[in-house]
């Protein structure tokens, strides 16, 4: 099984789930789900890095092991986690997350609800599950199920807190040629929606640090990470790297499903940048 052809569809409506139902994800999906995650070609990033994903079944979030997966109470009913396994360096924890994210919008497509995770779980005890290897450690996880569609009000304030539903417009996140002048979404060519998919990812905190920056003939696109100050740093790895590769998953998808051409290539532009808190990652080239 790979992806049906509505990634868009299932990236528009895609939404942090952290309140399940207690019905037990099916075979079906189950089998889905792991012959993704054990595929070595969905598991490489466009430069090599190769992560792993695991997947753990919990019954009243007890793992068949007995070990109890917390997550403070963020999540509730979860019928199982995936959890994400990497190496902790920049570019590793970049193609992670690009793979992470394509799964979580397979997960979408089937209505398996999905949020990814951080910070609010106890990496302790995910970490007895899991064999870790040398260098390797756990960026991420979800918790999987389907949606239960009443959102406990600890869901509601959660998402007020962090503002959520608070995506941030054109202007803030893309620019045309020099970050001094905002992209027009009317004026952004074929890109313009694998670059709306950038703006409705996922990010922690809801962060959104995702800066674009689109050519002058519309072909090349350059992504940068705009760091929010000591964001995760008491967490020991950079977790804003993560959304990056979310922004380079959700634009990819988009580009192959309006049947736009092209690759990942590392050409810093070296443009002038308007902060030194804005960092190059990426490009995504038509031309190629
Ligand atoms: C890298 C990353 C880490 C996250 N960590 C957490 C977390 O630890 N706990 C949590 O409840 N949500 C976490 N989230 C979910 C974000 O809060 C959520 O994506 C954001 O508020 C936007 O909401 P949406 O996913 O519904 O669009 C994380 C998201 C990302 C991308």
């Amino acid at each position: 099984m790979s992806f049906n052809q509505f990634t868009i569809e299932a990236m528009q409506k895609r939404q942090s789930v952290r309140t399940f139902d207690t019905e037990n994800i099916t075979d079906a999906h189950l089998n889905i789900i792991n012959d993704y995650r054990i595929n070595d070609e969905n598991l490489v990033g466009p430069f090599g890095s190769k992560g792993r994903i695991e997947f753990i079944p919990v019954t009243n979030n007890v793992s068949d092991k007995g070990i109890k997966l917390g997550t403070y109470g963020f999540i509730k009913n979860p019928q199982g986690y995936l959890v994400g396994i990497a190496e902790n360096s920049k570019y590793p924890l970049v193609e992670f997350a690009y793979t992470f994210q394509k799964l979580v919008i397979l997960l979408t497509q089937m209505s398996i609800g999905t949020c990814w995770m951080g910070g609010t779980f106890n990496r302790n005890s995910f970490e007895k599950e899991i064999q870790l290897g040398e260098g390797e450690f756990i960026p991420c996880i979800t918790p999987i199920g389907y949606p239960n569609q009443k959102q406990r009000v600890f869901d509601k304030a959660l998402r007020y807190v962090v503002k959520a539903d608070n995506k941030k417009s054109w202007d803030k996140l893309f620019f045309d040629s020099s970050f001094d002048v905002p992209l027009n979404k009317e004026n952004a060519g074929r890109l313009e929606t694998p670059i709306e998919m950038v703006r409705l990812g996922p990010s922690a905190s809801n962060k959104q640090p995702w800066r674009l920056l689109l050519s002058s003939d519309r072909k090349v696109c350059h992504f940068y990470i705009e760091h929010t100050p000591n964001y995760s740093s008491k967490l020991g790895y950079d977790m804003q790297l993560l959304d990056m590769g979310i922004a380079m998953g959700q634009f990819e998808l988009a580009c192959k499903e309006v049947e736009i051409e092209g690759s990942w290539v590392l050409e810093n532009p070296n443009i002038h940048l308007p902060n030194e808190h804005i960092e190059y990652i990426v490009s995504w080239n038509s031309n190629r």
